[in-house]
């Protein structure tokens, strides 16, 4: 592939780059062989053991006792469509939020049609909060089997206050489910203590690993049918899929290059200390906040208070619709910042920017001042219409 040298502002779609262990270890993993779980030899001992101690770091990161809770996934999507097909079924009930992605929504659309119902709970539509109590209300409207909420929007970076949801939820006899996918690797989270049921998650967005990689939590006692069914390597002799975890839900070869990427990046974050990785990920939104917020001509959407806030800002430039904005920041400026819907229309619709949707951009962990000043300049010039020809 093609080295393109640019300002990388689009972390909440994938992190890049990643800490240079990331790399070499993906490599070695490759050079390596060895399968997981797949025979005895030294080499498949050498795999299964760095797939362990991958799921002990995500429980270490997490919060959790015990790591097979959690099963590898290619990505946030697939750990989504296994939770919810693997525990909805015709007559249950969903409450989720209006600003969810693609991910969740169309699992969901789907799971409408064979008989599952959904509540869409509407968020503020400037902070792209939605209130607990809200939630609440239509959890009790009717016997509810999961409430599901993204923690932080993609589009509108609203991290939404979860605190105590999870213990309402278990309290009302409802699961709790967190899409983790802008908050995992960026803000300090326990599974544990916040009563969570299900979390999913990609690795390669905060977490720092490589792409083709994610996972989901599964809280013990709570019972999933497997999405794909085969070989797990224990228990061959049987035809029956595996009940216990992480074999019952992580059928076929799993990535292991892109485990040890994922290992490797789990040992930065939990060595760089997660409180200080939310620390760096706030000032910095925080600067592209209130540079972005001095220009005239810049609408910016979201909450003004940054501790309410992701890592994911969205913003229009008057008069310009937001391609034209990410191609004069990209073609102009080498600055890569992602524009549209970012596969959440309903995010969209909640502050007002459907169709056309929005600029967005998302710094992430090796983001510098410097590159934040350098997008802060050329906007201005954006701004100032001294770019657009
Ligand atoms: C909020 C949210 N949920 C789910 C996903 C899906 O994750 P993945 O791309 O790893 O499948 C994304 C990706 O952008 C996301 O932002």
């Amino acid at each position: 592939m093609p080295k393109i040298k640019s300002i990388y502002l689009d972390n909440a779609a994938t992190s890049h780059p990643k800490p240079e262990s990331v790399y070499l270890a993906v490599i070695e993993a490759l050079r390596a062989g060895g399968s997981p779980g797949r025979g005895s030899h030294q080499l498949t001992m050498v795999a299964e053991r760095l797939v362990f101690a991958t799921r002990e770091a995500l429980a270490e990161l997490f919060n959790v006792d015990h790591s097979e809770c959690f099963i590898f996934t290619p990505n946030g999507t697939t750990a989504i469509n296994q939770a919810l097909f693997g525990l909805l079924r015709s007559g249950d009930r969903v409450v989720t939020t209006m600003v969810e992605h693609n991910a969740v929504v169309r699992p969901l659309r789907e799971l409408q049609k064979r008989g599952v119902e959904v509540v869409k709970v509407a968020a503020d539509p400037v902070t792209g909060i939605v209130p607990s109590s809200l939630l609440q209300a239509a959890c009790l409207r009717k016997p509810t089997r999961l409430l599901l909420v993204n923690h932080c929007s993609n589009v509108i970076g609203s991290l939404q206050p979860i605190t105590g949801l999870g213990r309402w939820c278990h309290n009302h006899n409802i699961l709790f489910m967190l899409d983790g996918a802008q908050t995992a690797g960026s803000l300090p989270i326990n599974l544990q203590a916040l009563n969570v049921d299900l979390f999913a998650a990609p690795g390669h967005k905060g977490l720092l690993g490589p792409q083709g990689t994610g996972f989901l939590y599964i809280r013990k006692g709570v019972d999933l049918l497997p999405l794909i069914y085969g070989g797990t390597g224990v228990n061959s002799s049987s035809d029956s899929q595996p009940q216990l975890l992480p074999e019952r839900l992580e059928s076929g070869t799993l990535n292991l290059p892109g485990l040890a990427g994922l290992y490797e990046a789990l040992r930065f974050i939990l060595k760089a200390d997660i409180v200080q990785v939310r620390a760096r990920e706030v000032a910095l939104v925080r600067k592209i906040l209130s540079g972005l917020g001095m220009m005239k001509s810049v609408k910016l959407y979201g909450s003004d208070d940054v501790m309410l806030r992701g890592n994911a800002i969205s913003f229009n430039l008057a008069n310009y619709d937001p391609s034209s904005v990410g191609f004069a920041l990209d073609q102009q400026q080498q600055i890569s910042v992602r524009v549209g819907l970012h596969c959440s229309p309903d995010a969209h619709r909640t502050i007002g920017t459907y169709p056309l949707g929005t600029v967005r951009v998302s710094p992430g962990y090796f983001t510098t001042d410097e590159e934040i000043d350098r997008f802060l300049r050329a906007m201005q010039k954006l701004n100032d219409n001294k770019l657009m020809n």
